[in-house]
């Protein structure tokens, strides 16, 4: 069955640009039916309005409490009777009790090969730290940071000269690669959770 697709997306959107262009290509048997955003300029919404996907603005600043800001992305998320949550460059941590509503369905992409540097500017700390192989990880989202049961992972080598820039646009041309291929994955009814172990069947 053709899944319902919700995509959230804090910035320049290009993660959600090769889901929206693999739907295009028949490449996933799902469609985009919103994105939600918590940033009013992000260049997602004008990938969602040339795609024709509903954009929904729920901008964090313009709530007295983070309790607040999420219960109204509770409810938004809730609305649009999603099968599958992408969180395609969302830069905020998903709340309890959003990931609790959510079991096995919200995904994430991480411009790192986990469990190594979580967090902000992965690719910074994989130059800093020196790793001669670098990466992307598909993953769950549970309510840990980071640390969802793995999906897929690419890989890409670390060269002597990148820095936190180059290597960041290595590491993004197979994350437009892996994230619709993990998509797929979840849309045709393969992907099984087992403990920390994701079977794709
Ligand atoms: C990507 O590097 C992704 O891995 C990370 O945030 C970045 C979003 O880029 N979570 P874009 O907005 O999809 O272009």
């Amino acid at each position: 069955m053709n899944k319902r697709i919700v995509v959230l997306a804090s910035g320049r959107g290009s993660n959600f640009q090769a889901v929206i262009d693999a739907v295009a290509a028949g490449e996933i048997p799902g469609h985009c039916v919103a994105l939600i955003t918590d940033n009013p300029e992000a260049y997602a919404i004008e990938r969602a309005e040339n795609a024709r996907i509903p954009a929904v603005v729920i901008e964090y600043a313009s709530f007295p409490s983070r309790d607040m800001y999420e219960r109204a992305l509770l409810a938004a998320m809730q609305q649009q009777g999603a099968d599958l949550f992408v969180l395609a460059g969302y830069m905020r941590i998903l709340g309890k009790s959003i990931v609790q509503a959510f079991p096995g369905k919200v995904v994430n992409i991480h411009p790192a090969l986990l469990p190594s540097f979580t967090g902000l500017h992965a690719q910074r700390q994989a130059v800093d730290y020196g790793v001669k192989v670098a990466g992307c990880t598909v993953h769950f989202v549970d309510e840990s940071l980071d640390c969802g049961p793995i999906i897929l992972q690419r890989c890409v080598p670390v060269l002597s000269d990148d820095d936190e820039e180059t290597l960041a646009e290595r590491i993004l041309e197979e994350e437009h690669k892996a994230f619709p291929e993990a998509i797929r994955l979840f849309c045709e009814d393969r992907l099984v959770i087992n403990g920390r172990r994701v079977l794709i069947q």
